[in-house]
Formats: structure tokens, sequence, C-alpha cells
């Protein structure tokens, strides 16, 4: 049962996957009930689950929860559903890191007790990932050398991760130790994750803060406003180059130019080693209805182009270090 004081983006409860709608926040809590892979692959692909580690996590449960109720291996199936989910999201490397780790367990067992034996390891995945939260959090604690104003990009918490959260668990964390004055939300378009869940994750936290829109981080920075800048990361390349929200390589621009710290923190699962640089990593564009509509009111002409990336890169020369479950790595890095 979800404790709905205690934010969960995912949890199991008997035997299905309850997903907390995301695209409903922050004036809906509404769950998402299923044992449906296929269901799950469309939660991920409308953002209803989102954030790198939650949808690798869900990803995983839907493999396991797509083998209830069979006793026997079925290659057939498996590919199935493995497939569905690779599509869903491009850039997060979680999703394709928590496919492999399934498709792996299904690889190692013999048949039997096949739907236990592939839920252990879902929940395998999303345990360790709840202590990869906790680790990061303790870990970023050594970014603050005294009460800071911090500004953060989309949403880095519980809502988009299995535990709570990679920038988001550094500041909340950093709030009990008193280490946080204000957090500063860039809105983060087009899909508002910062003024929608980031904003509603630091109310029930009580900590304070102020959205801004994604163009107003410059302004404070050159005012001497922001002490350091914290983002999480869809995917890191051996060299440090890191895919993650659209606006975050804009962010660290202007960190580098004014002379803030620049931040990322991360688990493992995020490190893609099959990626040399940034340019190998493939950037999810987002439909232009996200930029001519807003809930359903047209801000423009329908039939004006758009470009919508939803990720961007950002070099790994302007990244001042990343913060994972082990320690803060900093430049230059290489991630062999
Ligand atoms: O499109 P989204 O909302 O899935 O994008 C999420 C982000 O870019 C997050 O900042 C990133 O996944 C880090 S989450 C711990």
């Amino acid at each position: 049962m979800i404790n709905k004081n205690t934010l969960k983006s995912i949890d199991l409860a008997d035997n299905k996957l309850v997903i907390l709608n995301q695209t409903k926040l922050p004036h809906e809590e509404e769950y998402i009930k299923t044992d449906d892979f296929n269901r799950i692959a469309m939660a991920i692909e409308r953002l209803e689950v989102r954030g790198a580690p939650a949808i690798g996590i869900a990803a995983a449960y839907a493999v396991a929860l797509g083998f209830k109720g069979k006793t026997s291996k079925d290659y057939e199936l498996f590919t199935k559903i493995y497939e569905r989910l690779y599509v869903t999201r491009p850039t997060a490397v979680n999703l394709f890191w928590a496919l492999n780790e399934m498709r792996n367990k299904y690889d190692s067992i013999n048949d039997g007790d096949i739907f236990n034996e592939l839920l252990k390891k879902a929940k395998i995945i999303h345990q360790d990932d709840i202590k990869k939260c906790e680790a990061i959090g303790k870990n970023g604690q050594e970014l603050f050398k005294k009460k800071s104003a911090v500004l953060t990009h989309c949403n880095t918490g519980a809502l988009a991760t299995g535990g709570s959260g990679t920038a988001l668990s550094i500041i909340v964390k950093a709030f009990k130790n008193n280490l946080i004055e204000i957090v500063y939300v860039d809105e983060t378009r087009p899909l508002f994750q910062g003024s929608r869940l980031t904003a509603f994750e630091l109310e029930k936290a009580e900590i304070p803060f102020k959205i801004i829109t994604d163009s107003t981080a410059a302004f404070l920075m050159k005012n001497g406003k922001i002490d350091v800048v914290i983002t999480g990361a869809d995917r890191i390349a051996r060299n440090g180059d890191a895919a993650n929200k659209i606006g975050t390589y804009n962010l660290a621009v202007n960190c580098n130019y004014h002379n803030v710290p620049f931040y990322i923190a991360a688990p493992s699962s995020t490190f893609d080693k099959n990626c040399e640089n940034g340019n190998a990593i493939k950037i999810e564009e987002r439909s232009s209805k996200e930029i001519i509509e807003l809930n359903s009111i047209k801000i423009t002409k329908e039939n004006y182009e758009v470009f919508s990336p939803s990720f961007d890169i950002t070099p790994a020369g302007l990244i001042t270090g990343i913060v994972t479950e082990e320690k803060i790595y900093k430049p230059p890095f290489y991630f062999g």
C-alpha cells in the first residue's frame, strides 16, 4: 500500500505495479495499478512515470509482471516484452541497463518459478536504487561549505527514482543539516518537471523554494544569488559528457561564466561505458504540440514549425564534479 505522505513514484502491491501518475501532479495524486507490461510501457512513453532511474525500475517490473502465471521459460514472450520496453524512450540509459539486467537474469534461470525469480530481480534493482539515492544524498553534503542558495533543474527527487532521488536527495539532506537557505527551481520547459514536480516535492519536505523561468538563471548568478547548481543526468558518457533535461547545458555555461560550481548527481546505472562521449547519446525529440499548446490552450499558431529536443549534452569540461553513490568524481573524468 502506498503511503501518501512518502512520495513513491512506483511501488508493488498485490503483484501489480502502482505508478503515481506524474502527468497529473501537483493537482491530483492519481495512481495507475497494473500488471500489464504494455500498460507500463505506455506509462513510460506518456511520462506518467519518468526520470532516468524510475523508468529503469518500472521496466524491470514490467518484464517480471509479463511472466505472471508462467512456470516455464518462453523466449518469444521475453523478446516481445523486452523489445516493447526497449523502444519507449531513447535517452536515459537506466532503461537499457535495467532491461539488460533482467535479460541476464532470464538467461541464468532454469524452468520453474520464472515469475518469482524475475520479480525477485526487479525488487533487487529497486532496492539497490533506494540505497544508491541515500548514498548520493550523503556524499553530496560535501558540496556545501555554508548555508547556501541552490539552483536545480527538472525533477530529480523521489518521483524520478526508486528512492529519495539524486540531486534532490542531496538538497533535502542538506536542508535537514541546516545548509539550505533557498532552492531556486527552474520551471523546466517544455513539460514543467520543475514547477510541477520539484516544487511539489519541496513543498512536501517544507523546504523554502522559488520557481523561476529557465532563462532567469544567468540574472540570478550575475547578482551573486546562486552558490551552487546541482542537476541529475540521464546518461553519462565515458569522458564525463552528460545528457540531462534540455536547458542543463545553458545552466552549465552560465555557471562557468559566473564562476558558480556546477554538479551532477547520478547513480552508477546512469553511466554508459558504450558511449565514448556525448555525441553518441541519442536525444529524444518531443511533439510540437507541447510547445504550441498549454493545457489545450493554443499559445501560438498550429502551423508554426517547432524544434523540441528533450535533453541536451553538457560537456565534461563544464562539470565541477559528479556525485555518485560511491564518491564525488572530479575532472578530468574517465569512466572506463
Ligand atoms: O523527461 P524526463 O522527465 O524523464 O527527464 C528527466 C531528467 O532529465 C532528470 O533530470 C534525470 O532523469 C535525472 S533523474 C534522477
